[in-house]
């Protein structure tokens, strides 16, 4: 059987964190060996047309983030990265899509619930988010979409709208499904009940984080609970991190000290303030190298949209032919 091919996109909408290393990105770096040749990651910047304020810096995000990717690991000589904006194909796609997946299907999308109740006026491009990235998934023909636990609904739907497809001109897609980590689903640090996200202050260690910003955060983070006979959701989040970045024999006995409650959370914070900080060190430095010079990452960016068009005309072409166009 031929070798499953990965997809998966990440918006410049600011810096990187751990919860999206931890859930995405990390992942990525992993398969890029496994799946040598047959994996497209890229930024995704049309998507993030959606807001825009932070659009306004999508350049700069850009640029930091093809920064970021690169210094966590990413190789490319193994995979195809480039920017989303580079394969305009896929909205052609997009558009095709829209005229097979109900509106109905877009309107129950949690991301979308969520966004527009709190959107001043709701347009058609945060309805038809997900359909740009079904044509995103599809249009390299992925198999596997290695994702947060957040993009699961996103790419269940690119699923169906594969089979709408499908149904109507004829098998064109396989169904991808989505691929997550142990960790899909890192918590805030001063709102453990939510997803980490860099749209919550204070929420995110971004992994370029001085390490004094790191200290600073870590010893925010919420340990009190509501409820009183399990861990709060503030101190699980610490063990997941702890747990990722410190070592197996630490980590116990900060948990046989929870067990036995003679644990000190702010003994706790430190510890795991300091492995983030040691962790993430040399990504620190590789990336400030790599942001002296913006020009060789927007190369390396090119080269891959280059061959990443390639394959999305490939499809495109099977496409208008299913269609009689
Ligand atoms: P944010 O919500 O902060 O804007 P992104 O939308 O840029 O994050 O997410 C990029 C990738 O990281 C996606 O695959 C997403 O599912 C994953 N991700 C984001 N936040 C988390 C989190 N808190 N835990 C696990 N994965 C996450
Ligand atoms: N929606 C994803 C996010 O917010 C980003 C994304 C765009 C994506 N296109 C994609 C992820 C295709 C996987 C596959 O994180």
């Amino acid at each position: 059987m031929e070798k499953e091919t990965i997809v998966s996109g990440i918006q410049p909408t600011g810096a990187l964190h751990v919860g999206g290393y931890l859930g995405a990105i990390r992942n990525w770096v992993e398969l890029q060996d496994e799946y040598r040749g047959r994996c497209y990651f890229f930024t995704a910047d049309y998507h993030a047309m959606n807001e825009p304020e932070t659009f306004a810096n999508c350049a700069t995000y850009r640029t930091e983030l093809g920064a970021e990717l690169l210094a966590a690991g990413l190789d490319p000589k193994k995979i195809t990265l480039f920017h989303q904006k580079d394969v305009p194909e896929v909205t052609e796609l997009c558009w095709m899509f829209d005229t097979v997946v109900p509106v109905t299907f877009l309107e129950r999308m949690t991301q979308f619930k969520d966004k527009s109740e709190r959107a001043k006026t709701v347009n058609a491009g945060l309805l038809n988010y997900p359909v740009l990235q079904a044509a995103d998934i599809l249009i390299y023909g992925g198999d596997r979409v290695p994702v947060g636990e957040d993009q699961i609904q996103h790419v269940e739907l690119t699923r169906d709208i594969a089979r709408f497809w499908n149904n109507r001109f004829g098998q064109t897609f396989a169904e991808p499904k989505p691929l997550l980590t142990k960790t899909a689903r890192v918590m805030s640090l001063n709102f453990p009940e939510r997803k980490m996200s860099k749209s919550i202050p204070g929420s995110a260690v971004f992994l370029a984080d001085s390490p004094d910003e790191i200290r600073a955060k870590v010893r925010k983070a919420v340990t009190a609970s509501s409820a009183e006979d399990s861990m709060p959701a503030g101190v699980a989040n610490l063990f997941e991190l702890f747990a990722e970045f410190g070592p197996a024999e630490e980590v116990e006995k900060f948990q046989k000290q929870y067990a036995d409650r003679s644990i000190r959370y702010s003994e706790l914070k430190d510890a795991v303030a300091d492995h983030l900080i040691a962790y993430f060190a040399p990504f620190r430095a590789r990336r400030e190298e790599l942001l002296r010079h913006p020009n060789e990452i927007e190369k390396v960016f090119q080269q891959g949209a280059k061959r990443a068009r390639a394959k999305a005309q490939e499809t495109m072409q099977i496409v208008r032919k299913k269609i009689g166009f």
